[in-house]
């Protein structure tokens, strides 16, 4: 038996897989975000630990642990832990989707323009590299007394080992790594005042980095395990859905939405605003387009209008629209791909007396499938098309976004078991992959034999008659930001 724990934004969730790869078991304990200020995002780590035990004694009362072989963790990227020489928390986390950073990147990128060949990555703000440099510049007194950075799923790799440590899928997202040679970069590092020795060592994400500490494995009721290096949860989601080798893709609607492509080397496309990461197994990489309220639009909404995600989605069933003429745009959080604007905003246009909540969530599926054909179309141009992708991530249990998004994608999408729980699953699923390598197997042999893609439960093709409604919609969509965008700023 192994255990993934995956650390989303949302919610930490515990996935125990048996030894052929089925899932068992999972759980899950909701986390909250704070927003002290617009484009601020932020967690406390701790929040992340007790979660992380908690999710362990949910499990605990459905399953006999003892019997667990090793751990994995997967986590929201790019999050800045900060910790000081004692192995304190320095402040709160800033996370991915938090977009105080602009002003550092633009001016990292005008003081080193070297930065962006050698990570091969535009400078973001969400990604950890510029949130440093904000920390130097505001919170000077917190950057004196800094030690190291760990990414979220590190941290508590820390907490449960108290070995320091990163893996390359993660590790590139902080803009400190050369993803070709899958190592820290001295130069990268010391734009931002950094240098190796605040930095923990680097693995493959299936490589064991440490066992759970006498003291942690008591607390928590389990045995010393093995922990492996883990994965940035969109590496990690890949793992679960066996999208491990180039021409394969997913599509993951969690808070964050992600179009993922595999590729069999480091191809960097800064200028589309592409991610170019290293994958969490060796001698893969990848790239992925980045839109940063998915879920998280519709949820948002959910709060607004006082009914569940649920609800809404039941209610936009049980009505007979498949049209509306209300266009959101989903930049809630600002946007990634394709605008690298941190104050791009929503938007709800198309509004009459006649229009109801069941258009306006329609409007949001639909809002949020152009976000990712955006995606599509600049991975498209950085050469990374795929034919089919599958879906992960909580907004995937809907049939009906599905096919919308099929639909605007044009694309056959595929949702297959543990759709759900994907990266939790990959994180369960390089656990095993570690403990079976340190028994001396291959490992390319092991990806083979448990990497497979879980059994289909349902295939959506695009439905050609929509075509026409989706292309002027999304001609729409396209203008809207472009002609509102100097209103943000
Ligand atoms: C990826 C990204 C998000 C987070 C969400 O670049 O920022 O997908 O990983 O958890």
């Amino acid at each position: 038996m192994y255990l993934g724990l995956d650390l989303g934004t949302s919610g930490l969730k515990g996935v125990v897989i048996d030894d052929k790869g089925n899932v068992l078991a999972q759980e899950s304990v909701p986390l909250t975000v704070e927003s002290l200020h617009a484009t601020w995002s932020e967690q406390d780590p701790l929040s992340w630990w007790q979660a992380c035990k908690d999710v362990i004694n949910q499990l605990q009362q459905r399953l006999d642990l003892s019997k667990l072989k090793a751990l994995g963790l997967s986590g929201q990227m790019h999050g800045a832990t900060l910790i000081d020489t004692e192995g304190n928390v320095l402040r709160p986390c800033i996370l991915w989707n938090d977009g105080r950073s602009q002003a550092q990147c633009e001016a990292l990128m005008a003081q080193f323009p070297d930065l962006i060949e050698r990570s091969g990555n535009l400078y973001m703000p969400g990604f950890t590299a510029p949130k440093i440099r904000w920390v130097q510049e505001n919170e000077p007194e917190v950057f004196a007394k800094l030690a190291h950075v760990l990414l979220p799923k590190d941290y508590l790799v820390y907490r449960l080992t108290g070995v320091m440590s990163s893996d390359c899928s993660d590790a590139a997202g902080t803009l400190w790594l050369n993803p070709e040679t899958r190592q820290w970069d001295d130069a990268l590092l010391a734009a931002t005042g950094l240098s190796q020795a605040n930095m923990p060592k680097v693995y493959e994400g299936c490589d064991v980095v440490g066992t759970l500490s006498e003291a942690i494995a008591q607390e928590l009721g389990l045995p010393q395990l093995p922990v492996v290096a883990g994965a940035g949860d969109n590496a990690a989601g890949a793992v679960g859905m066996g999208v491990t080798n180039p021409g394969q893709g997913f599509i993951s609607l969690g808070t964050s939405g992600v179009y993922f492509t595999v590729s069999e080397s480091h191809k960097a496309n800064p200028q589309n605003t592409v991610h170019a990461f290293c994958h969490a197994l060796p001698n893969r990489w990848h790239q992925m387009g980045v839109t940063l309220s998915a879920a998280n639009s519709l949820a948002w909404f959910a709060k607004l209008v006082d009914k569940s995600v649920a609800e809404l989605l039941d209610a936009l069933e049980d009505s007979d629209i498949e049209r509306t003429n209300v266009l959101f745009l989903p930049y809630l959080s600002g946007e990634r791909t394709p605008h690298n604007d941190p104050l791009a905003n929503g938007q709800f246009i198309g509004l009459t007396n006649t229009v109801n909540v069941e258009a306006m969530t329609l409007a949001i599926l639909e809002g949020v499938a152009f976000s990712l054909l955006d995606c599509q179309n600049a991975l498209d141009s950085a050469g990374s098309a795929v034919d089919e992708l599958s879906l992960i991530g909580g907004g995937a249990r809907s049939a009906l976004w599905r096919q919308i998004i099929s639909n605007v994608l044009n694309k056959r999408l595929i949702y297959r078991d543990g759709g759900d729980v994907g990266p939790g699953l990959g994180a369960a699923r390089l656990a095993l992959l570690g403990e079976q390598q340190s028994q001396g197997k291959n490992i390319e042999s092991l990806i083979a034999e448990y990497c497979t893609m879980p059994y289909v439960l349902e295939v959506h093709e695009p439905v050609a008659t929509f075509g026409s409604y989706y292309q002027d919609k999304y001609a729409l969509y396209q203008s809207l930001y472009q002609s509102t965008k100097d209103l943000n700023e």
